[in-house]
């Protein structure tokens, strides 16, 4: 059968290279929701446009490893230290990331230093062309081009530059702020321009969608239509498409033999406690330190709980390169020494010669402080003995944790803490208890509520959000995003 070539484009390739030789490389699959997402699409030709995580300076180097990638079907665009630094740690981490997330706008000293506001943009554009090159060198006529996130606004402009017939869809795997927010980017005319170059825009929610056609009529003043957002009667289509997970990959490795042992093994460790888990990447949207205060007002509040929960919060290591910023409150160093702290401090607390309630120490097998990721078995099977899961993002694009928590607890039926500014709020609001992150009052409250609630009332909230998290998959998303791109392509056709 017909299967469409399509090309996949997004900063960070779903392997990351870790180098073992001159010319020989190792491939490990990197951590993050658009690479999860993505790695659940399965019916298309595809093939992946991306930086493999690592500097490779040298030819032989560049060669041996265009070759191993080259059997994952990925193509690396290789970028030097200097753009990385300026590129990727700079304008996507330091100013695009918190931007989008309602974190800190670009203030004084990014303003102040305006020069390097502009060399980082300029960085930006230049990584973004870098990319278009890739493409341009692999593309086929007929090909869809599937630009992924925030470090890719740049390219839809780059593409069509050069060919106007190319097929460009564009998604955003963050939130888009509210116009008020993006009016204050230096560069948001640009960055909006550049993006309606595409043929298909595309969000996770209405909302955010919604925000991104009001920042165009109001920033650049276009015309929004139900439709998208039209210049000179040229359309670019803009629409919400929620991510989903490929839910029968865990629901089938809770079969397995390997992963029923981890359950046995973590059923064991935690007989007699109820077990609540949080999963992220250690990243100041995901609201670990307002978590952790949440979970140490719970214990303080309900004395006959201590010994009987442990938390245990798995934080992945990430962008550890991207520099402090003198005025912002948040930084991924900072973070890191604040969570260790709070931690701390709690288990001093709380904690008994026998049991800490709060697991965060390194090579365990269900806590992972290390610069590795969890394993995917190791991580199916915490997401089965879970009995209370907890994300409290401040702002998360969609968060795909929570969906993958869902699909693992049809035995168990545990309950979801769930943030109202993570997409997700919006598809499984209805069976997860809904929170305000940064009331802690709140937090603390609903996890007495969670560990409380009786199995009928899981059961009912388990199975709203499992039929969700079973229904849109990962595949469909991407089936619709490139059905849509298409159809839209010929509707621009017909039309002129
Ligand atoms: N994840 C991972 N390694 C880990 C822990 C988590 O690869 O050690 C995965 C997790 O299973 C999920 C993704 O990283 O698929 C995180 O996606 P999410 O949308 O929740 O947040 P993001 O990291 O994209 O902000
Ligand atoms: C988020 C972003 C992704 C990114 C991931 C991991 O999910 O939307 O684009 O890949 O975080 O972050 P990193 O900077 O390591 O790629």
């Amino acid at each position: 059968p017909f299967r469409q070539r399509l090309l996949v484009v997004a900063n960070r390739l779903p392997v990351s290279a870790i180098r073992r030789g001159e010319d020989s490389w190792s491939l490990e699959i990197s951590a993050g929701g658009l690479v999860s997402a993505l790695l659940g699409v399965k019916e298309f030709e595809a093939r992946w446009i991306g930086w493999a995580g690592v500097n490779v300076p040298d030819e032989i180097g560049q060669k041996a490893l265009t070759k191993a990638l080259a059997e994952k079907r990925c193509i690396p665009v290789f970028l030097d230290e200097e753009i990385v630094h300026q590129y990727y740690n700079g304008y996507c981490n330091n100013i695009l990331w918190p931007l989008f997330h309602y974190l800190g706008l670009p203030q004084e000293d990014r303003l102040a230093t305006t020069r390097s506001f502009q060399s980082q943009f300029a960085a930006y554009k230049k990584a973004n062309q870098m990319f278009a090159d890739v493409v341009n060198a692999h593309y086929e006529e007929g090909d869809v081009v599937w630009c992924h996130d925030y470090h890719l606004m740049y390219l839809p402009e780059c593409l069509k530059k050069c060919n106007t017939k190319m097929k460009v869809g564009w998604f955003l795997h963050t939130p888009f702020p509210s116009s008020e927010i993006h009016r204050t980017l230096p560069s948001r005319s640009e960055l909006l321009r550049s993006v309606l170059a595409a043929d298909l825009v595309g969000f996770h929610t209405y909302d955010y969608a919604r925000h991104f056609v009001s920042a165009c009529t109001r920033i650049l003043g276009l015309e929004g239509t139900p439709e998208g957002v039209e210049d000179q009667g040229r359309l670019t289509r803009v629409a919400a498409f929620p991510i989903g997970i490929d839910s029968a990959r865990f629901i089938r490795a809770l079969e397995l033999p390997q992963v029923q042992e981890h359950i046995k093994e973590l059923k064991e460790r935690f007989a007699g406690r109820k077990v609540m888990l949080g999963v992220d990447r250690l990243d100041m949207i995901k609201g670990i330190p307002q978590k952790l205060l949440a979970f140490e007002k719970f214990l303080e509040e309900n004395p006959c709980w201590r010994g009987k929960v442990v938390l245990l919060q798995i934080a992945v290591p990430t962008r550890t390169d991207v520099p402090e910023c003198m005025l912002l409150p948040f930084s991924y160093q900072k973070l890191t020494s604040q969570v260790h702290e709070i931690v701390g401090r709690i288990n001093g607390r709380f904690g008994t010669l026998t049991a800490v309630p709060i697991h965060h120490l390194v090579s365990t097998v269900f806590l992972v402080w290390t610069d590795r990721s969890l394993d995917f078995h190791a991580l199916c099977a915490l997401y089965a003995v879970t009995d209370v899961a907890l994300v409290t993002s401040l702002r998360d694009g969609m968060n795909l944790v929570s969906y993958e928590f869902v699909s693992c607890q049809d035995a168990k039926k545990g309950v979801l803490i769930l943030s109202e500014f993570a997409g997700a709020a919006q598809s499984l609001g209805a069976g997860a208890i809904l929170v305000n992150p940064w009331n802690i009052i709140e937090v603390a409250a609903s996890i007495g509520q969670a560990l409380n609630m009786p199995a009928e009332e899981r059961e009912k909230r388990h199975c709203h959000n499992f039929h969700h998290v079973i229904m849109h998959t990962a595949q469909e998303w991407a089936e619709t995003f490139v059905s849509e791109l298409n159809d839209t392509v010929v509707e621009a056709q017909l039309r002129s």
